[in-house]
């Protein structure tokens, strides 16, 4: 099996998944990737812009603004807490500009900084601000980048052109991890990197139709072409189901009344006619505080519309099947429900979960993970000054010690 395959090596084994140098490129420009491979615009020096040539027949990229201490006119998002914050960056959105602050950045480097020379599956890949750093840390790791979103693909395309030999991006869901390496002649991973849930393009970007901020069709797909859309959902679906995504995904108090609210109002067309729906349907005394009242529901309907939370599990479990002795996994999550998945299958796989009854046989399996920390990181306070999106990101991480677990 032949590790660290090239880019053009795969182009010509699978060219329709394969997406360098086969997409036509949009004029991209990334908020915070790292510094060293970017330069300071001299018109705004707030705005960072690639400094390698992009490709001619682009149309011209719309600036993107940021300052500080002004009135936010922030794109809202699903439980953003940029929304509570008074010293917030301002963004004017425009759809060329893929723009998303990787988290935890020192802690995604430093966390690949002893694992084997290989291969880095960076199964969300976003605008590859993560991979851009780890491709940066160290010249023996290659990066197999995976996103269901082809916006996101074509962001890491451009924010990776100089590292093109190293990188191979795959547009697909990251729990057919195996089935991908296969393809790829892959066998052993010498890290994986799991950055859960929406970037800040998708939130931000209304013609996506997470925002409930601005108005835009009832999407919600981060594969923009396939699977439910949200208009799908929210006019057919019944009432009971309805409410229990609400609840579930949501924690929404009031999964009931909004439920009850979104079917007596049906048909709803757009994003702007939901978030009024969802804020009429809730008393006005839990209004008061905690944001947006259309928040949790957006961020419930969106996580049901993706499945985001089943395809958890399968893929940590493929990832240690996969991962080379002393290989490394990092997930950072961003919601209780993920947090609670990632949390469960890798204290199982480390032989740390206990077992449900005293008179059965104690586990005598070997574990095949080892947890790198017991609890789960945060990011430091200046980090979420910086970027208020990171402040849920919980971030857990292991190594494989063994081959020996029979689970
Ligand atoms: C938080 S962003 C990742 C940002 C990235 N780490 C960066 O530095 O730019 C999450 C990305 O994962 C993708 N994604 C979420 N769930 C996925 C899944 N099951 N399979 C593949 N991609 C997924 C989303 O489309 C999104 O682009």
């Amino acid at each position: 099996m032949k590790e660290g395959i090239t880019t053009q090596n795969f182009k010509a084994m699978h060219d329709s998944q394969s997406l360098l140098g086969s997409l036509p490129g949009n004029k991209i420009r990334a908020s915070t990737p790292p510094a060293c491979h970017l330069v300071r615009s001299g018109r705004n020096p707030d705005v960072r812009l690639f400094s390698g040539r992009l490709p001619k027949s682009e149309g011209k990229a719309k600036a993107m603004t940021l300052s500080r201490k002004t009135k936010s006119t922030t794109n809202g998002s699903p439980l953003d807490p940029a929304d509570s914050l008074a010293d917030r960056r301002i963004t004017r959105f425009s759809e060329n500009i893929y723009m998303h602050t990787p988290v935890m950045e020192q802690e995604i480097t430093s966390l690949f900084s002893t694992v084997p020379s290989g291969v880095i599956v960076d199964a969300t890949l976003g605008g590859a601000g993560h991979s851009l750093a780890i491709l940066n840390s160290r010249p023996d790791l290659e990066i197999v980048g995976i996103d269901q979103d082809k916006d996101a693909l074509r962001a890491a395309e451009e924010n990776l052109k100089s590292f093109k030999e190293r990188v191979t991006l795959i547009h697909d869901r990251f729990n057919k991890l195996l089935q991908i390496l296969e393809q790829l002649n892959i066998a052993k991973i010498s890290g994986a990197l799991f950055d859960l849930g929406v970037s800040s393009y998708q939130l931000d970007n209304p013609q996506r139709g997470f925002s409930f901020r601005r108005n835009g069709p009832l999407d919600m797909r981060m594969n923009a072409a396939s699977g439910r859309t949200a208009y799908e959902l929210l006019n057919e679906e019944s009432e009971k189901i309805i409410g229990e995504i609400l609840k579930d995904y949501g924690d929404e108090r009031f999964h009931r009344k909004v439920a009850k609210a979104i079917v007596n109002a049906r048909p709803i067309s757009d994003t702007n006619e939901l978030a009024e729906i969802i804020a009429k349907a809730i008393p006005a005394h839990s209004k008061r505080s905690g944001g947006h009242p259309a928040r949790r529901s957006f961020q419930a309907i969106r996580i049901a519309i993706n499945q985001e939370l089943v395809v958890i599990e399968p893929a940590i479990i493929q990832t240690i099947q996969v991962l080379k002795i002393g290989g490394r996994c990092g997930v950072l999550s961003y919601h209780s429900g993920e947090d609670r998945i990632v949390k469960q299958v890798i204290r199982e796989r480390a032989g740390l979960k206990r077992q449900n009854s005293r008179y059965l046989p104690a586990i005598e399996e070997e574990p095949e993970i080892k947890l790198l920390s017991r609890k789960s990181k945060q990011p430091s306070e200046h980090e979420i000054k910086r970027n208020p999106r990171a402040s849920s990101a919980r971030f857990r991480s292991f190594e494989k010690i063994s081959e020996r677990y029979n689970g």
